[in-house]
């Protein structure tokens, strides 16, 4: 069949895959073409078996693999028969060098950037799909278009807003479409070409398009209010423990007011995900580089609020637990960042998990989705400290504690007269997410302390 365009992405990710999955499904005359250099990655995309859970996901895989939709690990032949090329490729927190623990790690974006210059031999549309710092889509336009063939290369920012565990529907009803580009007649029409794959199914007044810095920033600064919105609600948090204030109350008290509004106002054991804490980080280390140390130090807080609420869990836990949790075996329910997804890349219960075992506690893991990456993520621990387990009534026999990490609808639905009669007694909850009605558990003999919430000790 000969398609009308030929997009191609590079990274299979969390990013790259549903997005693409969509855009093929909704553009039948478009060949989508998703490259990865991990070739297990690209095998299980077309397998029975998806590399990522999410939601919608496999029906919108399989409605259009081998139709339009393809995967290959042929990298150099995609770029070389693209028009549009998405680069989705990973940028994570750099490690080394200059800007340690706070700069993005750009060697996976710069290479990519070269493949692409070395393969294409006619003009091409590259689309910054990863977050980036500012001003990054400027530096690949000039790596980019240093070539010998006189290929031309338009380079624009188009970011990412979907969230984990609704990334279809997001994808499909997105709040807005965000693309970058240079203001000049070339670039305003590699604007409208990847505006036009949008506009199969997002409406045209939803599609914004800014010049490319804008884009760029907005994705950072759209992820550092979300984060925000989450620690200034578990710094209230700690204070409602400490003055019996219920942070429910509060936040629905102050989600009424229309200015504030009452999404992501939960308070939590902390965000987790493999974006809010980068993109902070690299804000923070923009804002230094720019001479702004102050601002720097604001957005810095917003992680160190975080982390602190996880050591404040944790140190709460010990307290109760009669300040010393050593052979004790606690059940960790849920390890994802969140619920709807078995990603657990930055998630809240692998610091808890490290901190419980420096305790020399006994930890149980049981998640519904995540337990392959937990035991990939935890696998430096000692073992013998570590338990993962599938069913939580299992997980929690002959447990001390209960410490609920995930937010999954299963957790609510539990027998928990059934789990403390299998539990060592006193047996405590720790609600680190809010789900549990503490007057229910307390009844049935519990002692159960969640976040930000008066809680009900029976000790
Ligand atoms: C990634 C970035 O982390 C994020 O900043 C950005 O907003 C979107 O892209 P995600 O899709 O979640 O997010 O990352 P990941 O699941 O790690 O996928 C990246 C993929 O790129 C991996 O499958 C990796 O194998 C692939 N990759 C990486 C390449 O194909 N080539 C490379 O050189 C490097
Ligand atoms: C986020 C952004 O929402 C998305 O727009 C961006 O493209 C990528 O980063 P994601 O990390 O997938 O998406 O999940 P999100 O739903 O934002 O949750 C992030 C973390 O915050 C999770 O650990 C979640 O449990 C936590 N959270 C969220 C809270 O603790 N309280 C809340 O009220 C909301």
């Amino acid at each position: 069949m000969e398609f009308a365009k030929k997009v191609l992405c590079i990274g299979a990710g969390y990013v790259g895959g549903p997005t693409m999955a969509v855009i093929a499904s909704k553009c039948p005359e478009v060949q989508v073409v998703v490259a990865d250099i991990n070739a297990q990655r690209i095998a299980d995309w077309q397998s029975d078996n998806l590399p990522i859970y999410e939601p919608g996901l496999d029906e919108i895989v399989k409605a259009s693999l081998g139709r339009n939709l393809f995967f290959t690990t042929d990298v150099a032949s995609a770029i070389a028969e693209a028009d549009i090329i998405f680069v989705s490729v990973n940028t994570p927190t750099k490690t080394f060098g200059i800007g340690a623990g706070k700069a993005s790690d750009l060697q996976y974006w710069e290479k990519t950037a070269r493949q692409i210059r070395e393969c294409s031999h006619a003009d091409k549309i590259v689309v910054e799909k990863s977050t980036l710092p500012v001003r990054t889509a400027e530096a690949m336009g000039r790596i980019l278009n240093a070539n010998d063939e006189h290929v031309h290369f338009d380079v624009l920012s188009n970011p990412e807003f979907l969230a984990e565990g609704t990334a279809i529907k997001d994808l499909l009803n997105p709040d807005r479409v965000l693309i970058g580009g240079p203001e000049t007649e070339r670039g305003r029409a590699a604007v409208e070409e990847v505006a036009a794959l949008y506009a199969h199914w997002v409406p045209r007044e939803r599609i914004l398009t800014t010049n490319v810095w804008s884009s760029e920033l907005s994705k950072l600064t759209a992820n550092a209010f979300l984060a925000q919105r989450i620690s200034s609600i578990n710094a209230i948090a700690a204070l409602c423990e400490a003055t019996g204030a219920d942070i429910e109350e509060v936040a629905h008290a102050i989600g009424r007011d229309k200015r504030i509004g009452p999404k992501f106002l939960h308070a939590s054991i902390g965000f987790g995900g493999s974006c809010f804490q980068k993109d902070i980080l690299n804000l923070v280390y923009l804002c230094e580089h720019f001479g702004l140390p102050e601002v720097a130090a604001y957005w810095e807080q917003v992680v160190s609020m975080n982390a602190h609420q996880r050591t404040r869990f944790v140190a709460n836990m010990i307290a109760k637990m009669f300040n010393t949790i050593v052979g004790k075996r606690i059940a960790l329910f849920g390890f994802a960042f969140k619920a709807d997804t078995g990603d657990t890349r930055e998630t809240p219960a692998l610091y808890v998990t490290r901190e419980l075992v420096e305790e020399r506690a006994h930890v149980v893991i049981t998640d519904p989705k995540a337990l392959g990456n937990a035991r990939r993520d935890l696998a430096d621990l000692p073992q013998d400290l570590i338990t993962y387990e599938a069913d939580p009534y299992k997980a929690a026999e002959g447990a001390h504690a209960i410490a609920v990490m995930t937010e999954w609808q299963q957790f609510r639905e539990l027998d928990y007269k059934r789990i403390y009669a299998s539990m060592e007694k006193p047996a405590f909850v720790f609600d680190g997410r809010n789900i549990l009605d503490v007057d229910a558990l307390y009844d049935i003999g519990f002692s159960v302390y969640p976040i930000g919430r008066p809680g009900k000790s029976r000790i």
